[in-house]
């Protein structure tokens, strides 16, 4: 089938060439050697569904087949894409791909002599369309930042191929449907950010073996329990909040001990009494289950969190009196326990920086509650085992944004029509291809590692101690300058203030 179609193709090509030279009869050498040269390279989707037609003009020059693939992928890009208001991907044309906007190349990992694309960065780009399954061209990617635009649809299953995409951050967008299980599939991946889209469904618990220094998925539609390998995972950020997780915040996470810096899972539904394990959480900075329905006393073993700056354990069910080791944590600057049901607070805790005691059954604190509602949970047994959640809301409509309308028919799709050459018979072939020699290699731009992440809290800390390098070194190493770009510019989201900081990225648009 696809065979008769590229021949169909080829068909109305070499028909519409040898009209354009007016010719009848048998075509002569020079006319096969124009019309071969024009013959247009298809890349064809295998499911048919989400391809874009990109055909390669054969007058196009390119330095070398990845950047030809590349070409292709990205001119399939833009064809999905339905809005770009500033412009952004106006100059992704020609084959010149590493001066695309956005498009950072370098010399390829096993081939130092070739320019490949290593990173696209359009973050902050409020591009509204869908990723092609073409971007799964893009083989030599390592960064791939697309957050705060309109995408939206599935991640390709053809992003299978990006075998060494160290950075992916998709946050902010509009993406929907199941966890993007592809994700799973590419060995080199350390920073995995979906946060802010409509994701739904469960997370496979396959994340959390996976050899990950940071994963955002907060604020999606994800409903899921949280499986007892967790405490598998080796990340040092990993943020959870706003999704629909329920059960028990499980005893593995004492388990993360060795990598774990921040962890934020906040607003999920968690029903369960709060794990002694987690005081073996010694290089935590900011620890946050608030808004769940975590019950029981906080353990004693919370005065082993020593790195422990931020505590919110705000809005849950928890009971019975503040361990005073707590309060004397050596660096906690913010201890919020405010909405729950705590009969006793040391004094010391008072002395905290920022801290918030309202709405427990404190006696003498202000802004307590009611006798009433104090008296009444405390006569209810606190079942700390696992008792089954209460059934689930089932998850709202999707977003009206799931597929993409499809694009109008672009005319980019036709191959440019041949300069119109005098018609004249037997007319001299077309004007030769100008072979244009490789550009001079530009300054290369592989990026560096990732900086470890930093929580940035509110105000910056007096003796904080810079954190400790959290992960190895990852494996893609290049042997260049460091970069100008691309880098992961920070949170967007305002609403969590974790981020992956860096120095701020050049002004590239
Ligand atoms: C691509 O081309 C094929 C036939 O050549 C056509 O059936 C298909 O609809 C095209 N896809 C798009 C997205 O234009
Ligand atoms: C983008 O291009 C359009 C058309 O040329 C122009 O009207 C618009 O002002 C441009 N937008 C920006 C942000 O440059
Ligand atoms: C590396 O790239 C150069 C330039 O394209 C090419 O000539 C050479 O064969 C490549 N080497 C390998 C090992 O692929
Ligand atoms: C921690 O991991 C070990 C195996 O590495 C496992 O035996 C143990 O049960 C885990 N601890 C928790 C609390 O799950
Ligand atoms: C302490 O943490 C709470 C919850 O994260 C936050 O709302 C509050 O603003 C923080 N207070 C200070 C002084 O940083």
């Amino acid at each position: 089938m696809k065979n008769i179609k590229t021949l169909l193709l080829l068909l109305l090509l070499s028909v519409s060439t040898a009209s354009v030279f007016c010719f009848s009869g048998p075509l002569t050498d020079d006319q096969v050697i124009y019309i071969r040269r024009r013959q247009l390279l298809y890349y064809r989707d295998e499911f048919g569904d989400r391809g874009e037609n990109v055909s390669v003009d054969a007058s196009l020059v390119f330095e070398n087949p990845r950047l030809r693939n590349a070409y292709v992928a990205l001119q399939a890009w833009k064809q999905a894409i339905l809005s770009d208001p500033q412009n952004l991907t106006v100059d992704w044309v020609g084959s010149a791909v590493c001066d695309y906007t956005g498009v950072f190349c370098a010399p390829a990992p096993d081939n130092s002599s070739e320019r490949t694309v290593a990173g696209i960065d359009l973050n902050h780009g409020d591009i509204a369309g869908y990723l092609p399954e073409e971007l799964g061209l893009l083989e030599d990617l390592a960064l791939f930042h697309i957050n705060s635009n309109r995408f939206c649809g599935t991640v390709p299953k053809k992003f299978r191929h990006l075998k060494i995409l160290f950075e992916l951050d998709l946050s902010n967008n509009r993406f929907a449907g199941k966890f993007p299980y592809v994700v799973l599939k590419l060995p080199k991946l350390r920073f995995l950010d979906l946060r802010f889209n409509e994701f739904e469904g469960g997370v496979p618990k396959e994340l959390f073996d996976k050899d990950l220094d940071a994963v955002f998925i907060n604020h999606n539609r994800f409903v899921f329990e949280l499986p007892d390998n967790f405490g598998n995972s080796p990340v040092s950020v990993i943020v959870l909040g706003n999704n629909r997780f329920h059960g028990c915040l499980p005893a593995s996470i004492g388990n993360m001990s060795d990598t774990l810096n921040e962890i934020i899972m906040m607003n999920n539904g968690l029903r369960s009494c709060v794990p002694e394990e987690i005081g073996l959480l010694n290089q935590v900075t900011v620890f946050d289950v608030s808004f769940n329905q975590l019950m029981g006393p906080l353990p004693e073993s919370i005065s082993g969190m020593v790195s422990l700056e931020q505590l919110n354990v705000a809005h849950n069910f928890l009971s019975g009196s503040i361990p005073e080791s707590i309060c004397r944590l050596p660096r906690l600057e913010n201890f919020t326990y405010s909405d729950n049901f705590f009969t006793g607070e040391p004094p010391v805790c008072l002395n905290l920086e920022a801290f918030d005691d309202r709405r427990n059954c404190l006696p003498a604190r202000p802004v307590q509650r009611s006798d009433k509602q104090c008296k009444t949970f405390g006569s209810k047994r606190i079942h700390c085992t696992h008792s089954p959640p209460p059934p689930m809301p089932s998850p709202p409509s999707p977003p009206p944004c799931i597929e993409p309308p499809p694009p109008p028919p672009p005319p980019c799709i036709e191959p440019p029509p041949p300069p119109p050459p005098p018609c004249i018979e037997n007319s001299p072939p077309p004007p030769p291809i100008i072979y244009l020699p490789p550009p001079p290699p530009p300054p290369v731009i592989y990026s560096s590692p990732p900086p470890p992440p930093i929580y940035s809290s509110p105000p910056p800390p007096v003796d904080h101690p810079s954190p400790p390098p959290l992960s190895p070194p990852p494996p893609i190493i290049y042997n260049s300058p460091p970069p100008p770009a691309p880098v992961y510019e920070g949170p967007l989201p305002p609403v969590i203030g974790v981020s992956y900081t860096s120095p701020p990225p050049p002004p590239i648009y």
